[in-house]
């Protein structure tokens, strides 16, 4: 076993280095990447945040930090935070504007996991705001009759993959437990944008355009995307009355009403009438949600400890794994081939356990604490000793609480989803990932908001050799998630607060963001701005068009298949450093970080 070691005349060498590299590459332009001018004119300050982000370096900041995928969405959670509120309070207001401005992305239609540091008690909570299952969902809701597997897009579109929301709850649970601000005003700014209009931004007018098919299918999604049949375009004002009209009502009666109202019953039509694909909601699925407050996974990693969200997400515990192997092991420099060796095989056993193991614990046993067990993660990072790429990786014997095993199992994940960290002046920590699913959910939209397709995360399959998969589908059941928003703490205080969407991808953007600040000792933005190379199952993606590509070589030569793409994650990142709040937003989409 190779011993830990960090040194500092190591790092010396390794991180300005990269960090020049860092600086000069980010993501490469896409059509979707931020157009700086389409919101330069919401405020003074925004525009400081847009010229940070765009020359490559942290927004500094003393009391408080946002940091979210639209800067409509971080004004009106720093307005939230001027004014004395909670990081818990500015979620809220944040949520409510993400829904509006980013309607692909997330939304009171779909999910969320919510990780808190507590400034007063230092305690760490975790929130699962999942979306569940209906009680009438079955293991072969994705099979047809047969019993194969439907293709992924006929189970998307329509109504049958949609489960009951669960952000409208969380945004409650979270105020009700740590929000001081009145709730009702926390959603004025999202009413006023959706009444007066906001300027579409240039990535959802993209979005539009490349899935304009599939939200031409249904007329309520098509009049408010795609009027008088052409895709809506950058820069066109967009108002959306009914969403305003269901904001106000939650504003003023509670998320309650969300799931106890006339809110529901449309959803519930709307599901069940969807043409092609029906789904088989029902109010009562409604009447029985609940956020779960689970325990919070927490892995030590070089004297830190990475703190996230466990089942039903297998964010902390994959993360936590990968972070676990790894700290067993010198890291060597970012621009180093063996450095993506033992990032890349430690992540491909990680993602074994976690095809085989993690699910919604409600359910099946999931070995949480056998997972990321010390001496269970030492016996797995036996294997990453040699010199080549593991010619081949199967899931692990962690300890079980009590025995159960699990085949292979098959889901699926596409994009979409968006991440808000916060720091409040309370000295509070927020870490959110929060989603519909895929780009636009399952494309049926109710009152202005768009339904999520989350069931489709789990896996298709309900056995394999006769052998139950762990994460199929069951009524009442959450899917398997792979949102990892975490918090990264040294000595129980926030040091990282960070999580992205990417589908199976957040756990390696994740990963690399925690290892860039904490190894190659990167500044927060460039942690999250440089190039992403991820492993989940053999083969390396490299990022295109950074430096990563000059790795394929190297790669391939230790054993690695290779492919060069675009990796579209959507990091948002708060470090608390002794000198301030340091925010950094991902190039790749149109977020800022902004605070005071
Ligand atoms: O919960 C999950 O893991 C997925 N539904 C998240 C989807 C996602 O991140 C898409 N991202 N671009």
């Amino acid at each position: 076993m190779r011993i830990a070691l960090i040194s500092g005349a190591f790092l010396a060498l390794t991180g300005p280095l990269w960090a020049q590299e860092a600086a000069d590459a980010v993501a490469p332009e896409s059509a979707t990447s931020i157009d700086a001018g389409a919101f330069e004119a919401i405020s003074e300050p925004v525009a400081d945040a847009l010229r940070a982000k765009a020359e490559g370096r942290p927004f500094e900041a003393r009391d408080w930090m946002i940091a979210a995928a639209n800067p409509h969405a971080v004004s009106a959670g720093a307005r939230v935070l001027r004014d004395g509120g909670t990081a818990a309070d500015a979620m809220v207001a944040v949520q409510a504007v993400l829904g509006l401005v980013e309607p692909q992305s997330s939304g009171l239609g779909g999910g969320a996991f919510l990780v808190w540091h507590d400034g007063a008690s230092g305690e760490i909570t975790t929130l699962d705001g999942r979306e569940t299952a209906p009680l009438a969902a079955t293991p072969r809701l994705f099979q047809d009759e047969a019993g194969m597997p439907l293709d992924f897009f006929d189970a998307v579109v329509g109504g049958r993959s949609v489960g009951v929301p669960g952000t409208p709850a969380l945004m409650q649970s979270a105020h009700d437990r740590w929000g001081t601000a009145e709730w009702s005003g926390l959603f004025n700014e999202a009413i006023t944008l959706a009444e007066d209009g906001f300027a579409v931004s240039p990535r959802l007018a993209s979005l539009v355009a490349e899935d304009a098919e599939r939200l031409a299918r249904f007329p309520d999604t098509a009049a408010y995307f795609l009027p008088e049949g052409a895709p809506i375009e950058a820069g066109q004002t967009l108002t959306n009355a009914a969403y305003a009209e269901v904001l106000r009502r939650i504003a003023t009666e509670g998320a309650d009403v969300f799931y106890t109202s006339d809110i529901a019953t449309a959803i519930v039509d709307r599901v069940r009438g969807a043409e092609g694909n029906p789904g088989v909601l029902a109010p009562a699925d409604f009447a029985i949600y609940e956020v779960k407050e689970r325990p919070a996974v927490c892995v030590p990693y070089r004297g830190y400890e990475a703190c996230g969200m466990g089942p039903p997400s297998s964010g902390a515990l994959t993360v936590g794994q990968i972070l676990g192997m790894l700290d067993r092991f010198e890291m060597p420099g970012v621009a180093d081939a063996e450095a993506w060796r033992l990032i890349g095989d430690a992540s491909r056993l990680a993602f074994a356990d976690r095809g085989r193991y993690m699910a919604d614990s409600d359910f099946v046993p999931v070995p949480v604490t056998g997972l990321v067990a010390e001496g269970y993660l030492a016996q797995r990072a036996e294997l990453l000793q040699g010199d080549d790429a593991l010619p081949e990786v199967s899931a692990g014997d962690p300890e079980f609480d009590h025995a159960m095993n699990w085949a292979e199992d098959e889901s699926i994940e596409f994009p979409s989803t968006s991440h808000i960290s916060i720091v409040d002046s309370f000295g509070n920590a927020l870490s959110m990932t929060t989603t519909i699913e895929n780009a636009f959910g399952s494309r049926l939209m109710v009152s202005g908001f768009l339904l999520n397709n989350e069931l489709t995360d789990f896996s298709f399959r309900s056995h394999a050799d006769g052998v139950p998969i762990a994460n199929r589908v069951e009524p009442g059941k959450r899917p398997r998630s792979s949102m990892a928003p975490t918090i990264l703490r040294r000595d129980g205080a926030p040091v990282l607060v960070v999580g992205s969407p990417g589908g199976s991808r957040i756990i390696g953007y994740v990963t690399k963001a925690i290892i860039s600040y904490v190894d190659w000792g990167l500044d927060v933005q460039q942690a999250v701005s440089i190039g992403h190379a991820v492993n989940r199952f053999g083969a390396f993606d490299l990022e295109m068009g950074t430096p990563l590509e000059t790795l394929a070589p190297d790669l391939e030569a230790l054993g690695y298949e290779v492919n060069l793409r675009d990796l579209n994650s959507g990091l948002h990142a708060i470090a608390v450093t002794p000198d301030g709040l340091r925010g950094g937003a991902d190039p790749r989409r149109e977020g800022i970080a902004l605070g005071e």
